[in-house]
């Protein structure tokens, strides 16, 4: 099979579909690998490496779209300002996309039917289920990984304080407090990087097993009131608090907030916006200097005032709302994104296709348009098809 890697052209994106390593891998399975040129010079994979590992480097994003059937990506299709076309007219019938497309966001609602119109097989990496086999191509949690160690030291960054315990002929300084609430993937990553810059660290979640691995991490839990049942539904995922215990959650933080000098935000409800858990007075009892970094804040942040997109100072405290933290780690987040782009590719191949079979859970999960038709089921619901 012909596969492509185009350059990424979202303004500041530094990761590619594929690595060196990866190529040689498709390569050796028998497939043949199109490289636009300078495709991953942002994170640091020269065409010289991509050649060296069997890949044909193309000079223009054009070329790779006309001669491969399977197009690879980071980013969902956008308009590409150099050629003055949108990345999903340079895509046809018949040819395969497979990226993060996050369907059921209604910015990209006219890009997916403009996929399916165009006969377009999509699958979206931002659908993979969180199952055991399924880990190898989870490209969301490796994502979060990233964004829990990049946001940590992007918080730590902005404080005018050391982080660690210092002792020093002027006497010794106190760590930091850092509090993560929400530890899922993101939020113990983060947890387990304040911990190893000597960070005293705190932890909140609605989820029993989310709080025990953040106490096997050496965190301290800040009990947040909610009942078991109330915080975890179907299938151990948490869930949305009715506005009564939202209130209590908030109450029990606010109690803890004045005493820490970094809080990191990663509470989500898989599909809904995040619960606001900060609100601007909550914000205006923190110590002058302290830091936020709200991670959450592709689904609206877990803070009223977190700046999409940007670092503001509001009210002495530096709040992070950056989008793209893993971009910001681009080798070693390309790395585990191709990695897991591999082993997707790798699982749907039969005999050299792409074979979509749609009872497996994964596909059903990831298949976006097919057919001409949207099949994936968020993005009907959002759609209202
Ligand atoms: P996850 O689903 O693994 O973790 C979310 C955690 O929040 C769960 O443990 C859940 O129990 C907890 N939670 C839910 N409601 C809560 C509440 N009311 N109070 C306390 N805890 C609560 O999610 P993951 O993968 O860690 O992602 C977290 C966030 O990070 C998501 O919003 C994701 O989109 C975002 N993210 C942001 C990036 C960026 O560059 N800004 C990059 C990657 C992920």
């Amino acid at each position: 099979m012909m596969i492509g890697i185009p350059k990424e052209i979202m303004h500041g994106e530094d990761r590619v579909a594929a690595t060196p390593e990866t190529c040689a891998k498709y390569v050796s399975a028998g497939h043949t690998v199109l490289v636009e040129t300078n495709a991953g010079e942002g994170a640091f994979f020269h065409d010289g490496e991509y050649r060296a590992a069997g890949a044909e480097i193309v000079p223009g994003a054009r070329q790779v779209f006309e001669r491969a059937e399977l197009i690879l990506k980071v980013k969902e299709p956008q308009f590409n300002e150099a050629l003055g076309v949108h990345e999903s007219d340079l895509l046809r019938g018949g040819q395969t996309l497979i990226t993060f497309i996050h369907p059921a966001a209604p910015a990209n609602h006219g890009m997916v039917r403009h996929l399916a119109e165009r006969g377009v097989t999509s699958l979206t990496l931002d659908g993979i289920p969180r199952i055991t086999r399924a880990q190898g191509m989870d490209a969301l949690t490796s994502m979060s990984t990233c964004a829990g160690y990049k946001g940590v030291l992007m918080g730590c960054n902005l404080l005018p304080r050391f982080v660690p315990q210092i002792f020093s002929a002027v006497g010794m300084i106190k760590p930091i407090s850092a509090l993560v609430v929400g530890t899922g993937v993101g939020g113990l990553q983060a947890l387990a990087t304040a911990k190893r810059l000597g960070a005293r660290v705190f932890a909140a979640d609605i989820r029993p097993a989310a709080r025990e691995q953040a106490q096997s991490l050496g965190a301290q839990l800040v009990d947040v009131e909610v009942p078991e049942e109330a915080g975890v539904g179907e299938g151990g995922y948490a869930r949305s608090l009715s506005r009564e215990l939202l209130e209590r959650e908030r109450a029990a933080l606010a109690k803890r907030l004045p005493e820490m000098d970094l809080v990191f935000l990663s509470a989500l409800i898989p599909g809904k916006l995040a619960p606001v858990l900060l609100t601007e007075e909550m914000v205006k009892t923190m110590k002058p200097g302290s830091v936020i970094v709200d991670i959450s804040i592709d689904q609206g942040g877990n803070c009223a005032l977190t700046p999409p997109g940007e670092i503001a100072l509001i009210h002495k405290v530096h709040i992070v709302g950056i989008k793209n933290i893993p971009g910001l780690l681009p080798e070693s987040s390309t790395r585990m994104f191709a990695m897991n782009l591999y082993n997707l590719v790798d699982y749907l191949m039969k005999d050299g296709r792409l074979r979509l079979d749609r009872d497996d859970e994964i596909v059903r999960g990831i298949l976006t348009t097919v057919d001409g038709q949207v099949v994936h089921a968020g993005a009907r619901e959002a759609m209202g098809l």
